[in-house]
């Protein structure tokens, strides 16, 4: 009898790491993790089995399959947006070449065991990309459907892993038999940057956010590298970990669409120093635009449309602006760098 498990790719990441934790609080599922690098010494006894490896490994993944059922996908292993504009090649490989492995994974499971395999996928506020400033003021919130013209190579990884995942939901050897068509319950969010209090990102562009409050914290200077003007939408950790599980156990029949917007506010950087600095009163906090990474952040929107979230799945983030910094940020980062806050 193989064993029935939730499987998580690029679980040592940030994404990873909330949802091991909160899927340990909720109920201790049994859990296969994989990650290029070992899990924290704190998650290590929270998971069944850590296979340290790549998702581009299909050795590694037969054997997942050969001794596991897998019910439930989160496929969490990427190379972000910043990262993936200096390795492109490997950023292809690594984010759609991996996903198909992945997709793969998902429907040989299903076949085996009989039922669809869930699949949650991280997309990104990366999939959008607005030409210029201007466009960006004018169109506000954007729908899903709108925009969907990125600039990154991660950007455009995404978008098109979006429509294989609603390939192998959908259309999956549409001309073969019936036997063997769509076991994958493909479902995706478009993330906004998302920030921490436990960990922190790389790689990606929205970091300078998480950056300038860790770095606060430990008591360090920080050089921002996006103009204070510049605005794009965010969301504390434990929110994205609760709309990543709320969609994995929605019903499938209320679903109408594969992918959704989600946000829950959508600051300037000046914003953000600002609050940073009423936690932590002494930061040294400038700004030094760095062009590349600027041009990035202003070519995706400054907020996001996520009703068809809340409608269909009950999105409804706890933390509002103000108290993602009061209630959750600043306390648990000034415990976890041993620093006072006011
Ligand atoms: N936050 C990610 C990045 O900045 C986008 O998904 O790359």
């Amino acid at each position: 009898m193989r064993k029935p498990v939730v499987l998580i790719t690029g679980a040592g990441g940030e994404i990873g790491h909330g949802l091991i934790e909160r899927l340990w609080e909720e109920g201790r599922p049994a859990i296969i993790t994989i990650d290029l690098n070992p899990l924290d010494a704190s998650l290590g006894p929270k998971v069944a089995r850590e296979l340290v490896g790549s998702i581009l490994d299909t050795n590694l993944l037969e054997r997942i399959l050969a001794e596991y059922e897998v019910d439930m996908v989160f496929h969490l292993a990427a190379i972000l947006s910043t990262r993936g504009e200096f390795t492109p090649v490997t950023a292809h490989q690594v984010n759609v070449e991996g996903t198909l492995n992945l997709l793969d994974f998902a429907q040989k499971q299903g076949e085996s065991h009989g039922r669809r395999v869930v699949f949650l996928y991280p997309s990104s506020i990366a999939a959008y990309g607005l030409p210029d400033l201007e466009t960006k003021a004018r169109v506000g919130r954007v729908k899903e459907h709108e925009w969907n013209v990125p600039t990154t190579m991660y950007g455009c990884n995404k978008l098109y892993c979006e429509h294989l995942g609603r390939y192998y939901n959908h259309f999956y050897k549409q001309l073969a038999a019936e036997t063997l068509s769509g076991k994958v319950d493909f479902r995706a969010i478009r993330f906004p940057g998302l920030i921490s209090a436990d960990t922190v990102p790389s790689g990606g562009t929205s970091d300078f956010a998480p950056e300038m409050i860790h770095a606060a914290a430990r008591g360090e200077s920080y050089a921002c590298f996006v103009r204070p003007d510049t605005r794009i939408p965010f969301m504390a950790m434990p929110d994205a970990v609760d709309a990543l599980l709320r969609l994995a156990r929605a019903e499938r029949t209320g679903l109408r669409y594969n992918v959704y917007n989600i946000t829950a506010f959508n600051p300037s950087a000046e914003e953000i120093r600002e609050l940073v600095l009423e936690g932590f009163p002494g930061a040294e906090i400038t700004f030094e635009p760095d062009l590349k990474r600027q041009a990035i952040v202003d070519s995706w929107p400054e907020d996001v449309d996520d009703t068809a979230a809340r409608e269909d799945w009950g999105l409804a983030p706890g933390y509002d602006l103000r108290s993602a910094f009061t209630e959750y940020l600043f306390p648990r980062i000034a415990a976890r760098y041993g620093t006072a806050t006011p």
